[in-house]
């Protein structure tokens, strides 16, 4: 081992693995992004196919990311590196690293734009404006946000700045101590928007349209966006939970923490969909309105209660905080790299990462107003940049990761790893990692290119 290795930082406690984890994990996918694409999806099956990627690929693989990193205890990158060496296998692995470095990227440049209109809904929210809004009136007032190149740009840049002060400031520290509260604040909030939607008329109609599966209604292209969904919204494929795993302490169980997470990410997705289905019905909208579902929905709901006005503020305050802490991980591999190799500063690569993600990320806030016609493949640049990361980087990232901790690791080292004793889970993963991963994958790639 070499001396690096050995000086790495370590978290402080197995719940501090898991705040970060959990923060990485649960951000604008499980409460922007998964209820609009169930929405454009046709709903049920969507969803079933969802949790099968989550439970049968994504777990395996969030496991497997998180030995990697813990066994490797560098960046991603030099982790592939090094364990490829161990393994006495081809130093190409640590092209692996790269990809993951390069999807991390492009997602917060986009990932920064949508956040940015969590920011400025926390002060938009709060006005007289919104007091008993209608489901035309939101719609207006979002179409008008949106299509506003200037409003764009700043709430993106904003959100950047945000994200650069607290990653060139190190990860744990106050944004880990902070985690341990708004997480369960977020949750509690999510909580009481189900309970409105319960009362709201259309709870039945959201409930069986988020649960109730028509498979006829599923294309390939669905399903190819459940599976890129389960690896957005676990933070897998691109070398975060593998960074975080690097600072793992050896004895902690990486198999009860993955499923924690996963499972805590899983549930709160289902809260954001029960929250928001049954408004969309009893409103009349339409569920495939697309990106801006959340911003239309919600604001009907908080403009009927009293004191609206102050739980949309909180609310959108704790998603700009869920959004921030899956920010960081999505730069932190790049960060990371930047520093280990290139010997600059936190601050400097922090700064370096974050003003090129920025200016990247404006091609995003352009194609919702200006650039709304410039399309490459009949797609925006926003949907381009989304479906290249979360649809095909991620799942391929992910793949590489199972194959190389299924087949390339040795067996010995993943058991010693995973300490899972001597029943029958750790022959289950193997199983799942080495055969089931890899080919759900593959299959779910052919059915969408139209192969199969
Ligand atoms: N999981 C985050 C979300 O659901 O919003 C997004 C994300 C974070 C994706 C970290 C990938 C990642 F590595």
């Amino acid at each position: 081992m070499t001396d690096q290795r050995l000086l790495h930082a370590q978290w402080s406690s197995r719940t501090a693995f898991i705040l970060a984890a959990s923060g990485s994990a649960i951000g604008l996918g499980n409460i922007w992004k998964f209820p609009y694409l169930a929405g454009e999806f046709g709903g049920g099956a969507f969803v079933v196919t969802y949790l099968l990627c989550v439970a049968l690929i994504g777990v395996p693989i969030m496991i497997a990311e998180t030995l990697l990193g813990r066994r490797g205890r560098q960046s991603p990158i030099n982790t592939m590196l090094t364990l490829a060496e161990e393994a006495k296998a081809s130093p190409y692995w640590r092209y692996t690293g790269w990809l993951g470095v390069a999807a991390g990227f492009l997602i917060l440049s986009y990932y920064s734009v949508i956040a940015g209109w969590a920011m400025a809904y926390i002060f938009k929210i709060n006005s007289a404006l919104f007091v008993n809004i209608d489901a035309e009136q939101t719609g207006r007032f979002f179409e008008a946000f949106k299509s506003s190149p200037e409003f764009q740009s700043i709430w993106h840049t904003l959100f950047m700045i945000a994200t650069v002060a607290i990653v060139s400031r190190g990860v744990s520290g106050g944004l880990e101590r902070a985690s341990r509260y708004l997480m369960p604040a977020l949750f509690a909030m999510l909580v009481a928007l189900d309970v409105y939607a319960m009362n709201s008329g259309g709870f039945g109609r959201g409930f069986a349209f988020l649960f109730y599966p028509d498979f006829d209604k599923l294309t390939g292209e669905g399903v190819l966006a459940a599976m890129g969904q389960a690896f957005f919204s676990l933070g897998l494929g691109m070398g975060s939970i593998m960074v975080y795993g690097s600072y793992l302490p050896s004895h902690v169980s990486i198999a009860r923490s993955s499923l924690f997470v996963a499972s805590a990410d899983t549930v709160v997705a289902l809260m954001a969909g029960l929250a928001i289905f049954p408004l969309v019905f009893a409103h009349g909208l339409e569920p495939g309105m697309g990106p801006g579902l959340i911003f239309q929905t919600l604001p009907i709901a908080f403009g009927q209660m009293p004191a609206g006005w102050l739980f949309g503020m909180v609310f959108f305050v704790l998603v700009f905080f869920a959004a921030i802490t899956s920010a960081v991980a999505l730069i932190e591999p790049a960060v990371a790299w930047l520093s280990e190799n290139l010997g600059l500063s936190r601050k400097q690569a922090s700064l370096y990462a974050g003003a090129a993600c920025w200016f990247i990320g404006l091609g995003s806030a352009f194609s919702f107003n200006i650039w709304s016609e410039v399309k490459l493949f009949g797609k925006t640049v926003f949907e381009l940049v989304d479906f290249l990361t979360a649809n095909l980087m991620l799942p391929l990232g992910g793949v590489l990761v199972a194959l190389f901790a299924g087949w390339v690791m040795k067996r010995e080292i993943s058991e010693a790893e995973l300490e899972l004793g001597e029943g029958r889970a750790y022959p289950a993963w193997r199983v799942l990692i080495r055969y089931v991963a890899p080919l759900g994958v593959l299959m779910v790639f052919l059915d969408a290119f139209g192969v199969l």
